[in-house]
């Protein structure tokens, strides 16, 4: 594996002055470098990647024997090892799949029994007085269906759906008013049903509904792993919805962390959205490595990060109810792959997963394009764009945003060479070193990298696609650099550390052991928290 990765090193450092705007000299380029599954399409013909490099990467996928961990995955074995579970995310929407067994158990008929019951659940909900749904989880258990919630919003037919996560007492106060307590349904979502800031928002909402003439009985819903602290809680059986431990927090929107979501577009919507993603996992387990999707996302991934030494990846959906996607995908992505040791515990031989961020087009035009086009270091894009939009009276408006994406990975590519700014400054009238002075700050150097993955519309069978397209592009990353994938060990410090701190914040414990930063900030706070 060393001698690829070795190759990769020296086919990146030998491009020389060879740029991506050469191998178009191939007139066939879009066709070869790009893969599709139905209308889903995906090209990276404007990466700076060639034949002999993409044969080297697929080299890599063979290697790392990703088809193997890949098989392990969906058949239930426990490739979570460091917590000893099995990954099986892909069973929720094993809609019309085989028996997937854990510990020699089909667990197939308690998945299809909990989406029964959550259809039924839905639809009551939906057919009730219930104006608002507030979903209060964190992480996994608010990202995944924050995201899909506002990607849907077309096919909203059902209650307002909200969000709360953060422990900022602003969030939960800000979304609860203006709500009818009695006409708003409380959804508790975490897997573990610990997590300090949903518990501390879930108790808000409850004494909150108490308050306002609601009943907190009948009106809260929970969606958990831990049946016996829901009950804990107060929450009837009949309205707790749970899932196993082999599903992680990040990939959990297929369940019932995915509940607020099948409210707001009905059992049938949430259907078609599970659909997708089952077409994406019956393509990753049978299609070629060149014409998988998620395995060329990911070879393109490593090619930039790990080989290229690109250290971030923007996420540029043309698509503005796609604006919490780089959100979602900083969570899937980061959380996961952000590791610094290997599976057995050894140091990683290469950088971790890359650093992922981005925000809707064409806003972020307006905003940080300016350095990508023109900073110092080369930041490869993700654009993300659909054909169609909804709005059909405003189809003029969606021409102009489709007219923006495919200008700005053209534009990162050809660039704008200093003659072509000399001229431009020429023919308004510049001479000499003031011609000079302004052809310099005109020069866009080129030559950056960009994929863009295009589909008809953004409904929920292809919303399903792309979420599980991602999901499995983080898996080939995380075996391909040996990387467990579904742990998160590295949130823990930081909550440990903040158990630790409030009673020093409180005042029951004095700054003594703290460092003399923390000291001071502690300090600064009880003078200023009145
Ligand atoms: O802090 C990280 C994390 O454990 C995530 O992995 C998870 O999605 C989030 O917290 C929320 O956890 P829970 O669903 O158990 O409340």
């Amino acid at each position: 594996m060393n001698e690829i990765w070795q190759h990769l090193q020296e086919r990146a450092a030998a491009q020389g002055e060879r740029e991506i705007r050469d191998l178009f000299e191939d007139g066939n380029r879009a066709r070869d470098f790009s893969a599709s599954i139905g209308d889903l399409h995906f090209d990276y013909a404007k990466t700076n990647i060639d034949n002999d490099t993409r044969a080297a990467l697929l080299q890599l996928f063979e290697a790392a024997d990703v088809a193997g961990r890949r098989n392990a995955m969906f058949s239930g074995a426990a490739i979570n090892r460091t917590e000893g579970r099995a990954v099986l995310h892909t069973a929720l929407r094993n809609l019309d799949g085989g028996p997937v067994e854990v510990d020699g158990k089909d667990v197939m008929p308690q998945v299809k029994a909990t989406l029964a019951r959550m259809r039924d659940f839905a639809k009551k909900i939906r057919e009730s007085e219930i104006t608002d749904v507030v979903n209060i989880g964190i992480g996994g258990s608010d990202l995944g269906p924050a995201m899909a919630v506002a990607a849907l919003a077309p096919y909203h037919d059902g209650p307002r759906c909200h969000f709360v996560s953060n422990v900022d007492g602003a969030h939960i106060a800000d979304t609860l008013r203006g709500l009818d307590a009695k006409k708003t349904l409380v959804i508790v979502a975490s897997k573990t049903f610990t997590t300090i800031e949903t518990m501390s928002n879930a108790l808000t909402a409850r004494a909150w509904m108490r308050d306002h003439g609601g009943d907190p009985s009948r009106q809260f819903a929970a969606l958990s792993t831990a049946e016996d602290k829901t009950a804990a809680f107060g929450i009837a059986s009949e309205q707790v919805f749970g899932f196993e431990d082999w599903v992680g927090g990040r990939y959990s929107v297929w369940g019932p962390i995915g509940l607020s979501l099948m409210i707001a577009i009905g059992p049938k919507g949430f259907d078609a959205f599970l659909r997708g993603a089952q077409e994406m996992d019956r393509h990753f387990r049978a299609a070629e490595p060149v014409e998988n999707l998620p395995v060329m996302l990911a070879l393109v991934g490593i090619w930039h990060n790990q080989i290229c030494g690109h250290a971030t990846r923007a996420v540029l959906p043309y698509d503005q109810r796609l604006a919490l996607l780089p959100a979602y995908l900083q969570q899937l992505e980061m959380e996961s792959n952000g590791k610094r040791v290997q599976i057995d515990g050894t140091d990683l031989e290469r950088d971790s997963g890359p650093v992922v961020w981005g925000a809707a087009g064409t806003n972020g035009q307006h905003a940080f394009y300016q350095l990508i086009h023109q900073g110092t270091r080369v930041i490869p894009c993700e654009f993300l764009v659909a054909a169609r939009g909804h709005e059909e009276e405003l189809a003029h408006q969606h021409l102009l945003l489709l007219a923006n994406c495919l200008a700005q990975s053209k534009a990162l590519m050809l660039g704008r060479s200093l003659e072509q700014a000399r001229e431009l400054m020429a023919a308004k009238g510049l001479k000499g070193s003031a011609l000079e002075e302004a052809a310099a700050h005109r020069v866009f150097p080129g030559n950056r990298p960009s994929t863009t993955l295009i589909y008809p519309r953004l409904d929920p069978f292809t919303l399903g696609q792309i979420i599980a397209l991602y999901e499995h592009r983080v898996f080939v990353e995380g075996v391909i650099l040996n990387i467990n994938s579904f742990d998160q060990w590295g949130v823990e410090l930081g909550k440990e550390l903040a158990t630790s701190l409030q009673p020093v914040l409180e005042g029951t414990e004095g700054t003594e052991g703290q460092d003399g930063s923390t000291a001071a900030l502690v300090a600064y706070i009880a003078r200023h928290r009145g």
